[in-house]
């Protein structure tokens, strides 16, 4: 039983899918682990140290060879992927419907791909999901990146020089990472409000010590909405949060926007008029940017400028934190296959009835069978 983890080729691409401590775990279960040199260097982690944690170092090729599980941090080019074991796992966040042609091609190449992002929303899968662990770190990494832009202090400071004020921070989204966002703003000393559609997050915003925003004229989503994840709203909805946002919006510092809805396009949250009623110098930090982004202006990759506020549109945030979010995605993936390891047989086994695997499974026997993906 071999597991290959492959070095990421995906353009800024920092992360990595195994670190030395889960390639340990690995090898304890009875697996050999083959990691790609280079794998772990844009999160600060030497070939050395997944040698010494008892994994081969070597090129793709030899990575790849009779392997039986490959780990990835993205998908990987299908190309490079040739001569693969048929039925080999590609274990991954696959992008399923970004990138759909890429899962018709690991069908073509007999490879079984799951894709980790399509991990159900339930209690037992909680420690395998990589859409937490990294949206946790892109929550506090997003206002860290907002304080590292603004040019003035986030916290109250009474000097004998004056008074600063507080910043004021408005998280639009809480899912989990608004809620990181929330917690990080506060510990830096901000005065917070946040807003989302789904009724649940009051209580989980008035918990972290900062203000509720919500649409009260039309119903938002009841509770925590289906499966934890938003719907799209209705007009009435959307033009009742608008008016609420124009209010709120231009009397704040920071806004950091969150918001996402599976499948789907980001929603537009702040028009470029909401943005020209903000103080010159305010700061967006868009981290819905690559999905579409919830900013009218926002542009992936770069900080842009409209009426003298900055709006921040960082890609792969996480992967700005390198070192940490691997850490913590390397262990959803061990969590994962650890979770259906059969000792008999040395290796992990799906049931085709489990709900995991009807969730993550997009290819098998060279075909695609996922129903997210046929439908
Ligand atoms: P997400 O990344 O899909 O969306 C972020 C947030 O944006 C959500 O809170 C959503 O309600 C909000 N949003 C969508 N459209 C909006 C709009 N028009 N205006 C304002 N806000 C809008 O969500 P995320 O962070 O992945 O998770 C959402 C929830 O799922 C969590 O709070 C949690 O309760 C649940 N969850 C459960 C897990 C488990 O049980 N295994 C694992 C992870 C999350």
């Amino acid at each position: 039983m071999k597991i290959a983890v492959l070095k990421e080729t995906a353009a800024g691409e920092t992360r990595v899918s195994a670190s030395p401590e889960t390639v340990k775990k690995f090898i304890a279960l009875g697996a050999t682990v083959a990691v790609e040199a280079g794998a772990g260097a844009g999160a600060s982690i030497a070939d050395t140290a997944y040698a010494d944690a008892g994994a081969t170092v070597g090129t793709r090729a030899a990575a790849l060879a009779d392997a039986d599980i490959l780990l990835g941090v993205q998908g990987p080019v299908p190309d490079s992927l040739k001569g693969v074991k048929q039925g080999a796992w590609l274990v991954a966040g696959l992008n399923p419907f970004g990138e759909r042609a890429r899962v018709d091609a690991y069908a073509a190449l007999g490879v079984d791909a799951l894709a980790m992002e399509f991990m159900p929303r339930i209690t037992r899968a909680q420690s395998m999901d990589i859409l937490s662990s990294q949206s946790n770190l892109s929550g506090y990494k997003a206002v860290i990146d907002a304080a590292g832009v603004y040019g003035r202090a986030f916290p109250m400071m009474m000097t004998a020089a004056g008074t600063i004020s507080a910043a004021r921070v408005f998280v639009m989204g809480v899912g989990v990472a608004g809620l990181q966002a929330i917690a990080t703003a506060r510990r830096l000393g901000a005065q917070v409000s946040a807003t989302d559609v789904r009724s649940a997050t009051k209580e989980q915003i008035e918990s972290l010590g900062a203000k509720a925003i919500f649409v009260e004229a039309v119903k938002g989503i009841e509770g925590e909405g289906s499966g934890g994840y938003a719907t799209e709203m209705s007009d009435e909805y959307k033009a009742a949060q608008a008016d609420l946002v124009s209010s709120h919006i231009a009397k704040q510092d920071i806004v950091i926007t969150t918001a996402l809805i599976p499948g789907r396009a980001a929603p537009r949250l702040i028009s470029d008029a909401q943005i020209a009623s903000m103080r010159p110098g305010s700061v967006i930090v868009d981290l819905a940017v690559e999905q579409g982004g919830n900013v009218e202006g926002a542009v992936a990759g770069e900080i842009a400028e409209k009426h003298g506020v900055r709006i921040v549109g960082h890609r792969n945030v996480p992967g700005r934190l390198a070192a940490d979010a691997s850490a913590l995605f390397a262990r959803n993936l061990y969590n994962f296959l650890s979770a259906f390891w059969d000792k008999e047989q040395g290796r992990p086994i799906l049931p085709d009835d489990d709900e995991i695997t009807q969730a993550i499974r997009l290819t098998q026997g060279g075909k695609v069978v996922n129903t997210r993906l046929l439908g």
